[in-house]
């Protein structure tokens, strides 16, 4: 394992521009920095290299607005290898947005808190740490307040996401629904991402033309939030972005507790908590399906699938243990069979399952390590050991790719790895995983 653990720093130090202070996710697909991708990647970092750890969150920090909002993609440098690129998303329209950092207008889950406790649970130093954190933790809580004030618009303690890109689990088909409300124009572009990665593993054409339409009619309102909530088509209550902020609060408050300060912080953070944890599970538990689905909030209705996301909760402490049991059965029998790696991004069942295209079915490492946790976190140990075991494998067997197939017997010539390669969580979260 000490080879792997050293592949995977060799894969991370590669990414990792001194000049600015972040990593981009991987070379050519990916070349800017992108929000979630930056936190989980500092918890690589933590493992050996804390310096840089601190700057790829102090960087990713320094790009807030003055709303609090955190973009999704900052492009910190030019480059023609990526559409739609900062001319195209003109997060200039926003008033609020910095004058410093050319950004999406979209964000992405919200890592930035339980990053932030995991920098100090591995931290050698703890006081140190805990002084970065001193230093970054109330940019985090503004982000936490921009969303419950900007995009709560019916006062749920849920969150809303305008975007699939903002979901992070970008070509789910969960959206298919969403497509199926929207008609879009044809746009004329030259996509990018194609000539980095087969198209089979990529999205469609016109599953692009979706992606820009709602970007179009976001900046047609300057990115304001409440006009999105009003007009945009695509508006949905994710489980996995709201677990992401869930969990974040938790470490939010924990970590105030240690620094000793911010009362008010600390009780308002609770509120948000208690609404949230208590919406959630009223209104993202599907009783039938036995786990947490998606909600569109536009249509007014449920979108009754599972997918990796479904059993992001059991990561943020959400469900009941009479839930995460639920949850643990429906996984093991949907996702779990003997001839796949768990976990599937989507219900191996279901007839939208494609077990090689971009979040359509692919394992992918940064949900395993979030279902690696939640299922410790719920003493469902030899289920944990299987998630991490499976992801050791995968990696082992074909490098640092971006995701794998789930299907065991494609794993036997090591290509069953898709998208980009020496990605970087892949290789940061192996590092944590294989330190526990
Ligand atoms: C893809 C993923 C998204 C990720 C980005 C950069 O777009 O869907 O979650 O942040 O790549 O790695």
């Amino acid at each position: 394992m000490e080879g792997l653990k050293h592949q995977a720093i060799g894969v991370l130090n590669g990414n990792w521009k001194d000049e600015v202070g972040f990593s981009i996710p991987c070379a050519n697909l990916y070349p800017f920095q992108w929000f979630w991708d930056s936190g989980l990647i500092a918890i690589g970092f933590a493992h050996f290299d804390m310096e840089k750890a601190e700057r790829e969150i102090k960087t990713l920090l320094d790009t807030q607005w003055g709303n609090g909002f955190i973009p999704h993609i900052i492009f910190h440098t030019e480059s023609d290898t990526y559409f739609p690129g900062p001319d195209f998303h003109r997060s200039d329209l926003h008033p609020e947005s910095s004058k410093k950092y050319r950004s999406t207008g979209m964000t992405q889950p919200p890592v930035t808190g339980f990053v932030l406790e995991e920098i100090y649970r591995i931290a050698k130093d703890k006081s140190a740490a805990l002084n970065f954190i001193e230093s970054v933790i109330d940019k985090v809580y503004f982000n936490h307040q921009y969303f419950y004030e900007n995009r709560d618009p019916q006062n749920e303690g849920l969150v809303y996401i305008y975007h699939n890109w903002e979901s992070g689990t970008d070509n789910s088909p969960i959206w298919d629904d969403i497509w199926d409300t929207m008609n879009p124009p044809e746009y004329t572009f030259e996509r990018r991402d194609t000539t980095h990665v087969d198209a089979s593993e990529r999205p469609s054409k016109r599953e692009y033309d979706h992606y820009l339409h709602i970007i179009d009619i976001a900046k047609d309102h300057n990115y304001s939030d409440e006009k999105i909530a009003e007009l945009s088509p695509f508006l949905v209550q994710d489980p996995l972005f709201n677990a992401m902020l869930i969990k974040s609060n938790e470490s939010l408050m924990k970590l105030y507790v240690l620094l000793g300060h911010d009362e008010a912080k600390i009780q308002q953070l609770k509120k948000w908590q208690e609404k949230a944890v208590m919406s959630f599970n009223k209104k993202l538990f599907d009783n039938e399906l036995g786990a947490y689905v998606h909600y569109d909030l536009r249509n007014e209705r449920p979108l009754r699938f599972l997918s990796s996301s479904s059993f992001a909760p059991l990561y943020a402490g959400i469900p009941n243990p009479d839930r995460a049991a639920s949850m643990v059965k429906i996984m093991l029998e949907k996702f779990g069979a003997e001839h796949q790696y768990l976990c599937a991004s989507f219900d191996p069942d279901s007839e939208r399952f494609n077990p090689k295209k971009y979040w359509r079915g692919p394992v992918w490492v940064n949900l395993n390590w979030m279902l690696y946790n939640g299922l410790k976190a719920y003493n469902y140990n030899e289920v944990a050991e299987r998630v991490k075991k499976d992801t050791i494998s995968i990696i082992e067997n074909n490098g640092f790719y971006e995701y794998f197939d789930s299907r065991k017997e494609m794993h036997k010539n090591g290509n069953a790895g898709y998208g980009g390669n020496n990605f970087s969580w892949s290789a940061a979260l192996l590092i944590d995983l294989l330190e526990r």
